[in-house]
């Protein structure tokens, strides 16, 4: 038997995966496969056909296919992919007809269209270089009568194996904190912030049962977008699985006239047959594909947890000398550097430098810091305006709420609405200006609030505010193409491939305990590489959660990311800042091995433990950072096994830095710690190494380096 004329199918083959697409001529497309690479030679008539399943009993007579465009109107009983509604034509009920595929390199573009609705829709669907499946949907108004649009989704089909979900929870904090459960109802996560928000990640990873790091099937599932959102993950009575992601539209928020298109923003999923860590590589290489970074992640540092407000010009120069001495490579000055602004209930909006601490403007701290041979940050917060400010003065209209409501405040600001044109090019005056005036190498970009009335006058504009964004960061990486932008939310409630397309950093967290931080760098791991994401060596008592740690260990969780210091070092005694210099040389010496090789997660059995990995792409040299996180549960330590080593290589094993070992738990170190190890890598991936006995919060770093054979162990 063969498969009707009216369905063509398409393949896509990227890195080391496979895309099969039908497309139907008189209905929307199915997905056929997404997974590890089928043989070229593989059959796909065959494979469609089998995957064609038997009708039941007691459902429609013709169930409706699990497309990647769901349709109402052909009977799909679930959130379909589009939902409308116009007053001179029914658009509810869709049911789309194929107008034409076109092929381009690794996409599909498939046009389709519903004469009765009067509506088109075109699918982009395709593999990225990354192996990172995308799809994203275009919704064209064909009628005369405008059309109100309450949903469009991007859908994609998985396989009915994967019945575990990872989802992500969070507050100020304590951001990407992991929620694991059985996949066996509808999970749905909305997000109404305006953006992502704490607790709202835009993404979920399913996987089969028990997956681990290293072992089973695993989707994750990524909505490049930084505003409201809606995900899920559903299945259907006949035994379909899908995972969806859209934009969630607030009532009336769009409206397309005559001839008018909506984009979805992209869903990205990245697909493993051998646990997350694999999936986590993909993405990772995906973002490194968006960033195309030029230079090795420098070391920042950034004044706000040493002076908050308080800007003093004696005080932040010195603060400078003595970032440089221990090996800072950029400086940032934090919030409170324009007119007005000495606590958090005034002057955003009023982007002038202040007079008041800065008589000369910012060039003297500038100088200084540039004379140190660091490069100069500095800090804004673009979008919000105090009404405590000249700017809401003279401009109360320009704020994003419903003027007939009194408005919320949330951390004493309100939203600038992007959308009015006068506002938008006050905003990019203002930042234009100030980026002409200083030699600024560096823009934190934060966002601390949620919009509570994102609102022109009567309809919603929180969709509108995000594209705003969009743009404007893209004017301003084009006007200054050498000055990266760091992306802040109160810590990391803005974290997302959306805006990563303009950006080249995610501060993940406000809060620098080195043992929270463990647990949030972990959950932002799954979908973003170290190089983005911000860590910061904080002062010895945690400002979040007066937890104390000592600098070994603050040092080597800060490694795990783009390291920084948030830590006022005019008070760390010279001790302290010796083991931080000491830190900060081997981040340097490590750096392009950790931002440009595979990175693992590689929890201990006990799980009190937990190995980040990472390895070159040759496979020369590795970099494992080992962290005690709590007590460890059994008196001797098992050994840390290090995967993707080439098996006949004979590698030396290196300990480059480590906490004290003050022997509590421990009466003599593991034999080799003080000699040279060599060993191949066969057995350092499957037979492993042991290390030392730790006290809990402490860390060590090992590096992994290709020796010729000869240099064998004796
Ligand atoms: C937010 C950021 C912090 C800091 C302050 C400044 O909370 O997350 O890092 O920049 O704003 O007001």
């Amino acid at each position: 038997m063969s498969i009707s004329q009216q369905t063509s199918l398409y393949r896509v083959d990227q890195q080391d995966k496979t895309l099969v697409i039908a497309c139907h001529q008189k209905a929307s497309p199915e997905l056929v496969y997404f997974g590890d690479a089928l043989p070229k030679e593989t059959s796909l008539e065959s494979v469609y056909l089998s995957q064609q399943a038997g009708i039941p009993q007691a459902m429609l007579d013709q169930p409706a296919a699990m497309s990647l465009i769901p349709e109402a109107g052909r009977g799909w009983l679930q959130s379909p992919a589009v939902e409308a509604q116009a007053l001179d034509r029914p658009v509810w009920a869709m049911r789309w007809q194929q107008v034409r595929v076109d092929q381009q390199s690794q996409d599909l573009f498939i046009a389709l269209e519903d004469p009765i609705a009067q509506l088109a829709l075109t699918l982009q669907i395709g593999l990225l270089p990354s192996g990172v499946l995308h799809q994203q949907v275009t919704l064209t108004n064909l009628g005369s009568a405008h059309v109100q649009v309450q949903r469009l989704a991007c859908t994609l089909p998985v396989s009915v194996e994967l019945t575990e979900r990872i989802s992500f929870y969070g507050r100020w904090c304590q951001e990407f904190q992991q929620a694991r459960e059985p996949w066996q109802s509808t999970w749905l996560q909305e997000n109404r912030n305006g953006r992502n928000g704490h607790a709202n990640f835009p993404g979920v990873i399913v996987g089969q049962a028990g997956f681990t790091e290293q072992q089973g099937q695993v989707l994750g599932m990524h909505l490049a977008w930084s505003g409201n959102h809606r995900l899920k993950a559903d299945y259907s009575i006949e035994g379909h699985r899908y995972l969806q992601a859209e934009a969630l539209y607030l009532p009336g928020e769009i409206v397309l006239e005559a001839n008018e298109s909506l984009t979805s923003p992209p869903m990205l999923v990245s697909h493993s047959a051998c646990g997350a860590n694999h999936m986590s590589q993909a993405f990772h290489r995906e973002a490194r594909a968006r960033l195309q970074l030029v230079k090795p992640r420098p070391v920042h540092l950034n004044t706000w947890e040493a002076f908050y407000f308080d800007h003093d010009m004696t005080k932040l120069k010195e603060l400078a000398s003595a970032a440089a001495d221990v090996g800072v490579e950029r400086y940032i000055l934090d919030d409170g550097w324009f007119k007005g602004r000495n606590d958090d209930h005034a002057a955003l909006g009023d982007w002038f430098v202040d007079e008041a601490k800065y008589p000369d403007g910012l060039m003297p701290l500038i100088r200084h810091v540039k004379a140190l041979g660091m490069e100069f940050g500095l800090w804004f917060e673009p979008e919000m305006v105090n009404p405590d400010s000249d700017l809401y003065r003279a401009q109360p209209e320009w704020a994003l709420q419903l003027p007939q409501y009194s408005a919320c405040l949330g951390r004493n600001q309100l939203v600038l609405n992007l959308a009015i044109p006068e506002a938008y090019a006050y905003l990019r005056e203002r930042l234009f200006d100030l980026f002409k005036a200083y030699p600024i190498d560096y823009v934190k970009w934060d966002m601390n609030r949620d919009y509570s009335q994102p609102s022109g006058a009567i309809a919603p504009q929180a969709h509108a505010q995000v594209l705003a964004l969009y743009r404007l960061l893209a004017e301003i990486n084009q006007a200054f193409p050498n000055m990266e932008i760091e992306s802040c939310s109160s810590g990391g409630a803005r974290v997302d491939f959306g805006i990563l397309n303009f950006t080249k950093r995610f501060w993940a967290s406000d809060c620098n305990d080195a043992l929270e931080r463990q647990s949030i760098q972990r959950g932002f791991s799954y979908f973003f590489p170290p190089e983005v994401m911000g860590s910061h060596i904080g002062p010895d008592k945690s400002h979040t959660t007066s937890r104390v740690h000592d600098v070994a260990f603050r040092s080597g969780t800060a490694m795990l990311g783009h390291l920084g210091i948030e830590w006022n070092l005019l008070e760390a005694n010279t001790q302290q800042k010796a083991t931080i210099a000491n830190w900060i040389k081997q981040y340097k010496r490590t750096r392009d091995c950790l931002h440009q090789g595979n990175n693992w997660r590689l929890p201990s059995a006990d799980g009190h433990a937990q190995t980040q990995w990472a390895l070159s792409q040759d496979g020369q040299q590795g970099v494992a950072v080992y962290s005690q996180l709590a007590m460890p549960k059994q008196a001797q330590t098992l050994p840390i096994r290090l995967p993707g080593l080439i098996p006949e290589q004979n590698y030396q094993v290196t300990v480059l830095e480590h906490s004290p070992l003050p022997g509590h738990l421990m009466k003599a170190k593991p034999a080799w710690w003080d000699t040279e190890l060599h060993l191949n890598g066969a057995s350092l991936m499957q037979i492993g190494v042991q290390l030392p006995i730790l006290d809990p919060e402490s860390i060590v770093l090992l590096e992994i380096k290709a020796v010729p054979s000869s240099e064998k162990n004796t």
